[in-house]
């Protein structure tokens, strides 16, 4: 069998095969039988699984008869807020798809293992319900789909974030494409810090703090409703990507050198000038409680955050978080929304009856 057809689980059944040892499971290159979930090695994936299970939600559940009646009063939002807010729509619509396409098309069949496959056919799902939530909300405020889903490619702060990150999935998109050496297992890193710690981990956090702080105005709140679900997901997404990406680094550490760990900071502080000029163009003149200045502060903050998180040094000096209300908008332990939209309880309502 090739190392292909090991890697894909879908090769000829080797019959001879011995039971799988947990010492022989690996992140990348792994030659043990993927199609054996069990026995477990890598518990943080498995906990992970089934944290997204238990935040499973569908945006219909959530009314957005008040977001309605304001979008259609003239005198509802401001025009900056309308401007900020289509830009923002137009933004997510677009990354959900290109996030979820490069999961499955090109992460998934990357990473040799299980249990983070298990986890990323979870991952897969979440951003099809935040696909659906764009849908969703194009249909209750009858905006114009064309417009908002066709943003990615007509607002140049969008396109040049779309652009950034398509360069690192087309490496692995080659059919030929396979890890295996220095080469093309650090071109797989690039495009897990690309898509996990960039775009959802940094460029997903000012929209989710445009949104939120629109939303604690009592503006758009089920819109603000859903982007806290999201944000929700998004959290435990990345720290699946930070997580992958540091297992990754113990299990072949050469992967990580010096020169290494310089590009991947230049990666991020290119990220964050991209999302600063986003910000710059999504926002002119500034909203109630936001502004661009503010938001290239939280993004320095952020930026510096994630380089820590996957073991690296400070891209920024250090700055404090101008939004610090966004850690409690993540805090949904209590399984009760903060704008209270809708009364919903996943996680009581136990399992299906079926007499
Ligand atoms: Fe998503
Ligand atoms: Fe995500």
């Amino acid at each position: 069998m090739t190392n292909t057809e090991i890697a894909s689980g879908l090769g000829e059944i080797n019959r001879e095969g011995g039971r799988v040892s947990v010492d022989d499971k690996r992140m990348i290159n792994c030659r043990a039988d993927v199609n054996q979930l069990l026995p477990l090695k890598y518990h943080w994936a498995w906990e992970k699984y089934l944290a997204g299970c238990n935040n499973h939600w569908m945006p219909t559940e959530v009314s957005m008869q008040a977001d309605i009646a304001l979008w259609k009063s003239p005198n509802g939002l401001t025009e900056d807020e309308r401007r900020a807010l289509k830009r923002n729509l137009g933004f997510f619509a677009a990354s959900e798809s290109l996030v979820a396409n490069n999961i499955v098309l090109a992460v998934y069949r990357n990473l040799t293992n299980p249990e983070c496959r298990q986890y990323l056919l979870r991952q897969a799902f979440e951003e099809a319900v935040h696909t659906h939530t764009f849908q969703y909300i194009v249909e209750s405020l009858g905006l114009d789909e064309g417009e908002l889903f066709n943003m990615y490619r007509e607002v140049p702060s969008i396109t040049d974030k779309a652009a950034w990150a398509l360069a690192y999935t087309q490496h692995l998109e080659d059919p030929d494409f396979r890890t295996g050496t220095p080469e093309t297992d650090q071109a797989f890193l690039r495009d897990l810090i690309a898509f996990y710690v960039v775009f959802e981990g940094m460029w997903f956090y000012t929209g989710f703090a445009q949104i939120l702080s629109l939303g604690r105005r009592n503006k758009m709140v089920g819109i603000a409703e859903q982007y806290q679900y999201i944000l929700r997901d998004e959290s435990i997404h990345l720290n699946f990507g930070i997580d992958a990406i540091n297992q990754i680094k113990i299990e072949n550490p050469h992967l990580w050198s010096p020169g290494f760990q310089a590009e991947v900071r230049t990666m991020l502080a290119e990220a964050c000038e991209l999302e600063v000029a986003y910000g710059r163009d999504t926002m002119p003149r500034g909203l109630l409680g936001l502004n661009a200045d503010l938001c290239e502060q939280y993004m320095h903050f952020i930026t510096n955050r994630r380089c820590a998180q996957i073991g690296l040094a400070p891209v920024f000096a250090e700055t404090e978080n101008p939004f610090p209300w966004m850690s409690e908008m993540m805090d949904l332990k209590k399984e009760k929304n903060f704008f209270e939209t809708r009364v919903i309880e996943y996680q009581s309502g136990g399992a299906l009856d079926w007499d």
